[in-house]
């Protein structure tokens, strides 16, 4: 599905809380839409997904839709015929963020983050962050992809360095049937931190936000 142009200025609500999930190749991307719901049980909150090629393996745009979200993708940044003034979309959805949700965050755009690589929509946006607009990284992956040390570098550059904000993982047993630390933290929790951090209050009844 193609989108109208993003631009933040036209789709930031006055009051409204905007939360932008990155979705990376994980498994446990599978959980986006009910991310993306229960944020949207809250009064004043509005959703944008912004995901990588490797994280549609896990989800249907649809479900994020029917959810009450648009799902961003790489190509919808490549549009031809660029004139100077148009709409950038990594820029437009960074102005618009009032925090960001990496969840879950594969070891390979972990290591992006860390590297300060820019390659695609997910990692574009984080590098054109604001410093002051929080962000935080829900790694997810295999266990030995865990344990492995650069993992761990790359976990102290992103929390020390970069100053994001890194929950999880989990110990469980995981998709690949391996039992230990790697899973994303549980997504009510997620959708916690930014129900506390904001003060959201749940919407009394089913209506969607426009
Ligand atoms: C079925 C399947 C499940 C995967 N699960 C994970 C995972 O949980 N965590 C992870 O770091 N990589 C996982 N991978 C590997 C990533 O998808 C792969 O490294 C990919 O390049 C990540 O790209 P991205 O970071 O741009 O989303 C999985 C791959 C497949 C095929």
């Amino acid at each position: 599905m193609t989108y109208p142009p993003f631009v933040s200025e036209r789709e930031r609500k006055p009051g409204c809380t905007h939360v932008v999930l990155i979705v990376t190749g994980s498994v446990a991307s599978i959980k986006a839409p009910l991310i993306v719901a229960e944020l949207l049980n809250y009064q004043d909150v509005k959703v944008e997904v912004v995901a990588t090629k490797a994280a549609f393996t896990f989800f249907k745009p649809e479900e994020i839709h029917h959810a009450g979200s648009r799902v961003w993708k790489d190509e919808d940044e490549w549009t031809e015929g660029y004139e100077v003034g148009d709409p950038i979309l990594h820029i437009e959805l960074r102005r618009w963020a009032d925090i960001v949700l990496v969840a879950p965050c594969s070891a390979n755009t972990l290591s992006k983050i860390a590297h300060g690589s820019c390659d695609n929509l997910a990692t574009s946006l984080l590098r054109a962050l604001a410093p002051t607009t929080p962000t935080y990284v829900f790694p997810a992956m295999n266990t030995l992809m865990y344990q492995h040390p650069l993992t761990n570098e790359h976990l102290r550059i992103v929390e020390e360095v970069i100053e994001y904000t890194v929950v999880g993982p989990i110990g469980k047993q995981l998709a690949c049937g391996d039992v230990g630390l790697g899973a994303m933290t549980e997504w009510k929790d997620i959708v916690q931190i930014v129900v506390n951090r904001f003060q959201l209050k749940r919407r009394q009844d089913d209506t969607i936000q426009s």
